[in-house]
């Protein structure tokens, strides 16, 4: 039998991260201002340092990885990508299955790649405190490690809903040193306004997001960092599709389809852009994003100009957007509750360049389960989204009998994530309607340019 798990050696930890707009068929809408026009690098200044808004704004193809933050990649880097031999032979297909493990960080998923990247930088321009939102959890723990690995404070908004299934994800922040919030807090006025309006709101990482910005526009000492959505998020992340490029290598193999859940379009973006360098080159691959069917925001959405957050504190940004007041459902895959997505993301889809599918709640969760009976690890509910499609994919393969090679990211473990699976074994969890009346209602505030 082939290898079960392909792994790198730690020299083998790229030295770059690449950039994916060098190779785009045409270069991304700029980021707009409240005036509608576009918005330079000072507009940024307050919330981000410089070398983050260059890399924000850059089109250079390769951007070196610092050593201090290739140094503390060396905890888990390179991540090990597996053969699913097991769940091969359980679906009976011809489909060769490959997974890329990023649940073996510290943290338990793809985040401290950007995380760890980001309290560098800021740590370099002198910032000694950040602030964040977190949905499921697994973002604010990311950047709790990276600000104790680094000498920084951190402060996490974390989406009520999220705060209230996920305790352990908040004792794991503050074991790391963070403050965690349940927002909306009274603390901003944003979370204010929200309470005024629906003092029982679940919460959203839009909400969340309009809080953490207004604090840290607000305090000198204190900066931003985002989990996902913007382009340098996905530059760190690009990480993981380097590796699994050199280990498919490794064994001889190269995919013909690439699987990520797509929540802001980080971890999607992480493995996905690497093969899509080989795209751009005449290659041929798919590149696939799976998303909530309650929160379908590239098979649903509309390709606008829209805020990032709830309130409407950040830039515009062109993206697939359910509208930025559009609160999802709360589904247990908190970190896929977000209206919109990557503009990164959003133009390749735009463009035809990658393609998205959405799969309703309980389908992700039957998957899930399956690969954990299977490959032992138990998958974070996002991930089971990539999951859900792969195994799909699989199953056409048994059918038509062609045995495709089918990789996708298992952007982190579910160990904090055990309610819902308990939800799920206790028949409690449901799938949500397509949220048709919220959808419309969202989309008529969007803003117009
Ligand atoms: C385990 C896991 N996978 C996927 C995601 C989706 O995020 P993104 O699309 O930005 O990678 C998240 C976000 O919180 C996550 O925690």
């Amino acid at each position: 039998m082939s290898l079960t798990k392909i792994l790198l050696d730690e020299s083998e930890i790229p030295t770059h991260w690449y950039n994916v707009v060098a190779d785009m068929p045409n270069p991304p809408p700029p980021p707009l201002g409240p005036d509608g026009r576009p918005i330079g690098p000072e507009a940024l200044a307050a919330i981000f340092p410089e070398a983050l808004i260059e890399q924000e704004m850059s089109a250079e193809r390769w951007i070196p990885i610092p050593e201090p933050v290739r140094e503390i990649y060396r905890l888990w880097r390179p991540s090990p990508l597996y053969r699913a031999h097991r769940l091969e032979e359980a679906l009976g297909t011809p489909a060769k299955i490959f997974y890329k493990h990023e649940g073996v960080s510290p943290a338990g998923s793809h985040k401290p790649n950007t995380a760890i990247a980001q309290a560098y930088y800021n740590h370099e321009a002198g910032i000694r405190r950040l602030t964040t939102e977190t949905g499921a959890g697994q973002w604010g723990s990311a950047l709790a490690l990276a600000g104790q690995m680094l000498g920084l404070q951190v402060r996490v908004y974390m989406v009520r809903v999220s705060y209230e299934q996920k305790p352990y994800r908040r004792s794991m922040m503050q074991t790391w040193g963070a403050e965690v919030l349940a927002s909306p807090t009274e603390l901003t006025e944003s979370g204010r306004s929200i309470l005024a309006h629906d003092p029982q709101t679940t919460g959203s990482l839009g909400i969340a997001i309009s809080e953490t910005v207004e604090e840290a526009a607000s305090r000198e000492d204190t900066n931003y960092s985002l989990g996902s959505v913007l382009n340098h998020v996905l530059l760190h992340q690009t990480i993981i599709g380097q590796e699994a490029k050199a280990q498919m290598e490794k064994v001889g193999e190269y995919p013909d389809m690439v699987f990520a859940p797509c929540g802001g379009g980080s971890n999607f973006g992480g493995i996905a852009f690497p093969f899509f360098a080989d795209k751009a080159a005449g290659h041929e691959v798919r590149l696939v994003a799976v998303e909530p069917s309650s929160c379908p925001t590239l098979t649903h959405g509309v390709y606008a100009y829209d805020f990032g957050d709830a309130v409407g504190m950040t830039p515009l940004m062109k993206m697939y957007t359910l509208g930025h007041d559009f609160v999802p459902p709360g589904i247990h895959a908190g970190g896929l509750r977000y209206h919109g997505d990557s503009p990164l993301v959003c133009q390749l889809y735009h463009e035809q360049q990658v393609e998205a599918v959405a799969v309703p709640q309980l389908a992700t969760f039957e998957a899930g389960v399956l690969f954990a009976r299977h490959e032992g690890i138990i998958p974070a509910p996002e991930s089971n989204h990539a999951i859900r499609a792969v195994v799909d994919e699989a199953l056409r393969c048994k059918e038509s009998g062609e045995p495709k090679t089918l990789l996708f990211n298992l952007s982190g473990h579910g160990h904090f994530d055990m309610s819902a699976y308990d939800r799920y074994f206790r028949g409690e969890l449901q799938d949500y309607d397509y949220p048709d009346s919220a959808i419309q209602e969202a989309l008529s505030h969007l803003p117009k340019v």
